[in-house]
């Protein structure tokens, strides 16, 4: 079936309507656009969990801060669409903003405590404005399935427990990061960076790789593990944002790893004047 290019909110409606009725399972896939294989591996787990994939590209205005980068923020319409038809989508939805927020519009979605520390401290705001654009994109679409990255792993819980807390009833998939062959998180901001730049944002997952391998190693003193991370940003005079290593659910502060607690390493810094995040999974070691 060709790939439908939906741009308002009716005919978003229609759609879901349709596949509803037919019984079919949908799969939603919500991104800001300039899409790469990172996202395009959020598409390859919506096929394997339903029969229809919709992606929406929106850049979202309220999720953005007053010195963001709302309106240089990279846009590539007919490309991405090129990528969906390619990747097996079966609908865009990528609506102007007026239709996402017409006039009057004036309903907000606050999840508290885990948007709170990390970047919920850093970018004010953030995650109201997403957690209120994905709260209006399940309604929309009422999909089985949504598939979000664990490349932004606190929106992810976010969204996890706005679906939990709005009794949406929406699966919640996650996928890994995909990253550059050489490490690098893939991101639409990773646009920015000029070559210098770019070398040096490696650190970032030098840094968590390090702090993950001392984990195994049976280090659990989260003192020192982020001390490791904040040696490789320094070596590469990426200034940090934060460096935390909190309970994986919760997003707690951590101060010491225990096996029986997951845990999770994260990092915002920035290369110029780029803000790049990244974590990864740390495992305590156990016991023998
Ligand atoms: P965006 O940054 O475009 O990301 C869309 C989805 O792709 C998110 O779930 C994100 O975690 C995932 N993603 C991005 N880079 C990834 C990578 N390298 N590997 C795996 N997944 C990756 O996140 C947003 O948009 C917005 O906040 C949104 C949820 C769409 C709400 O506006």
């Amino acid at each position: 079936m060709a790939l439908k290019l939906l741009r308002s909110v009716d005919e978003a409606r229609k759609l879901a309507d349709a596949g509803y009725r037919a019984g079919e399972r949908l799969a939603l896939v919500p991104t800001m656009g300039y899409l790469h294989p990172g996202h395009l591996a959020l598409v390859e787990e919506g096929k394997r969990l339903a029969d229809r994939v919709v992606v929406t590209i929106f850049v979202n205005p309220i999720q953005f801060g007053p010195k963001d980068d709302f309106s240089k923020y990279p846009r590539d319409v007919p490309a991405d669409f090129e990528k969906c038809e390619r990747a097996g989508v079966d609908a865009v939805f990528a609506p102007p903003v007026s239709e996402m927020y017409p006039d009057g519009f004036q309903t907000s979605v606050e999840v508290a405590e885990v948007s709170r520390g990390l970047c919920g401290d850093k970018r004010p705001g953030h995650f109201r404005g997403v957690a209120t654009v994905v709260a209006k994109l399940l309604g929309l679409f009422r999909p089985q399935v949504a598939v979000f990255g664990e490349k932004d792993y606190q929106q992810l819980q976010v969204i996890r427990r706005l679906n939990l807390d709005l009794n949406l009833g929406v699966q919640i998939a996650s996928v890994p990061t995909v990253r550059d062959p050489d490490g690098l998180a893939m991101s639409s901001r990773n646009a920015y960076l000029n070559a210098g730049e770019r070398r040096r944002a490696l650190s970032i997952v030098t840094g968590l790789r390090r702090a993950q391998q001392l984990a195994r190693e049976g280090v659990e003193d989260t003192g020192e593990l982020v001390r490791s991370v904040r040696e490789e940003l320094e070596l590469a005079q990426l200034r940090e944002d934060y460096v935390a290593i909190v309970d994986a659910e919760t997003l707690a502060p951590l101060e010491r790893l225990s096996p029986s607690r997951p845990a999770r390493a994260l990092v915002a810094a920035f290369a110029g004047t780029t803000r790049l995040i990244d974590n990864v999974p740390l495992d305590a070691v156990k016991p023998s």
